[in-house]
């Protein structure tokens, strides 16, 4: 059974609500009402679809998606016919990625950037090591080698918040992708500037889009990417639940008890960044219940890897992959650091310990939370991860995958830590959702991914590239606002330190 099968029109985007629909509650579900009638034995909840305007008004939970000729069946579940899907932030590692992953399984896609990622990577002194194209290139490029129209436009979504509103009014897409924030926290703690310039965009940007989309597409799905950074990690061990406590969660105080299910579990983000994508939770869970409007908030973890068939195909269709102390993301850093000969940097301890997944796994995950829309005022968290590893751990993989395979001589650091974090702490975190629910499975091994990064950086035009911007890799930014370049507090013994970690840190492979 595909994942989404059951669902009815009550979740399809291409439903117009009619009768008498008078509720509005954030997570509550269709089926609550769907036995009401009201006194001459009508179902209170009558639909009009803009697919298929000819069956009339009907009761919206009639129509399952595996009944209904728009909804086909696709490798991640039934998908809609043709879905319109806007991508905020197509320009981005994930953003163009997504778009070519779409666009080859016949989504209609279209998008919006301002190129923000280009110019702040380059205000660091730094490049994307695979060198991308243009945009107008690769627009023709998808066109040409994959067949792919793909509609874009240049907006800045928070500036140009009438300019968005005309494009979706134009698109009037069935999901809206919303990746168009600044991702990096040591980004938004350099000064007060960079802080209240990614505040500004990620919150007011957000916010503007939620008005725009209740104002002209309340039916829309928004798949808005906040970060696993959202949670914190809180040092009691509490496990990290899927945005919310589940039903049977209590509070105990004071001789007395409490109900916490249902509620959003506390948040406790470690910079500005992950501040702002507080705050866009906040605006999303309240959109929700405010105006009906429905949202998955993706609580991602940290992602790695550069590889989808489709970016793979050509040249002028490669995804971005930064690796400097602002934008890079750590195995990517790591395996780059392995290749012009610096020691991996770990922070502190080094025993931080994070959620990953890979990109093409992500891609996955996107997809089928795209056919699978929440219910009208759903607001849902989804904790999209693969796997949990540390640090130490991460670094000890990709050293002896950089020996063994490649005869790189790999060494590991510990630098002092320019975060303000713990750098041990316990973890445990739910990720139940998107296997159990949404027919997620992880299709990328860890290893294999380090491999063939390996094999792309050590390419003469990559490998050059790191060798340019090398100086952009060790951090200068700490969040205590001190400006200068980490040091080194010790250089490990790197074959004790894999010994150690294939006893101790694996945490769950
Ligand atoms: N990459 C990761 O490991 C990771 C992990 C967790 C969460 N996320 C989140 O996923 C999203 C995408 O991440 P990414 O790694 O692809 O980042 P990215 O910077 O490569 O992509 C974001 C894109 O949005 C664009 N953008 C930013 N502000 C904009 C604005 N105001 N108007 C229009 N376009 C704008 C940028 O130019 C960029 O192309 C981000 O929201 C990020 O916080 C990423």
């Amino acid at each position: 059974m595909e994942h989404n099968g059951k669902y009815t029109c009550w979740n399809c985007p291409a439903i117009d609500l009619a009768g008498k629909v008078d509720f509005r509650a954030c997570g509550q579900s269709g089926k609550q009402f769907e036995k009401k009638t009201d006194a001459s034995g009508e179902t209170q909840i009558l639909a009009e679809c803009k697919r298929r305007p000819e069956i009339g008004l009907f009761d919206p939970m009639s129509i399952s998606f595996d009944e209904c000729p728009e909804w086909i069946k696709g490798p991640c579940g039934y998908q809609l016919r043709n879905m319109r899907v806007m991508i905020l932030g197509i320009d981005g590692y994930l953003g163009w990625t997504l778009a070519l992953w779409l666009g080859g399984m016949g989504y209609r896609v279209s998008g919006v950037d301002n190129y923000n990622r280009r110019e702040w990577v380059k205000e660091r002194g730094a490049q994307t090591i695979v060198p991308i194209s243009r945009m107008n290139d690769r627009l023709a490029a998808a066109k040409e080698l994959l067949g792919i129209d793909i509609e874009f436009r240049q907006i800045d979504i928070f500036e140009q918040r009438q300019r968005l509103r005309e494009f979706i009014e134009e698109v009037r897409p069935e999901a809206v992708v919303h990746y168009a924030e600044c991702p990096s926290a040591p980004y938004s703690m350099i000064d007060a500037e960079h802080a209240i310039a990614v505040q500004k965009n990620n919150v007011l940007g957000t916010l503007g889009l939620l008005f725009t989309m209740k104002d002209l597409v309340p039916e829309s799905s928004l798949i808005k990417l906040g970060t696993m950074g959202e949670y914190g990690t809180p040092l009691t061990g509490r496990p990290l639940f899927e945005g919310m406590f589940p039903a049977d969660a209590e509070l105990h105080w004071d001789n007395r008890q409490w109900s916490l299910g249902g509620e959003l579990i506390p948040r406790d983000p470690h910079s500005f960044y992950h501040v702002s994508k507080v705050q866009d939770t906040f605006n999303c869970y309240e959109a929700c219940k405010y105006w009906w409007l429905r949202s998955f908030d993706i609580m991602q973890g940290v992602i790695f890897g550069v590889h989808t068939d489709q970016v793979a195909r050509d040249n002028r269709l490669r995804t971005r992959l930064d690796i400097d102390e602002c934008f890079g993301t750590v195995i990517n850093r790591f395996v780059a650091q392995a290749v012009t000969g610096i020691p991996l940097t770990l922070y502190g301890q080094g025993k931080q310990i994070r959620g990953y997944i890979a990109l093409r796994d992500a891609m996955q995950c996107m997809t089928r939370l795209i056919n699978a829309p929440p219910e009208p005022g759903q607001y849902a968290a989804v904790n999209q991860i693969s796997g949990i590893y540390s640090v130490r751990h991460l670094a000890c993989k990709v050293a002896q995958i950089g020996q063994k395979n490649f005869g790189l001589p790999i060494q590991i650091q510990r630098v002092e830590n320019p975060r303000v974090e713990a750098d041990e702490h316990p973890f445990e975190v739910l990720y139940e959702k998107l296997p159990k629910q949404f027919g997620f499975e992880t299709k990328v091994d860890l290893d294999e991914e380090i491999a063939r990064m390996f094999e792309l950086f050590l390419t003469d035009e990559v490998r050059a590239r790191i060798e340019q911007r090398k100086h952009a890799i060790i951090p200068r930014t700490w969040w205590s606002g001190i400006k200068r370049q980490v040091e080194q507090l010790e250089l490990l013994n790197l074959e004790a330190e894999i010994r150690d970690d294939e006893q101790l840190y694996t945490i769950n492979e």
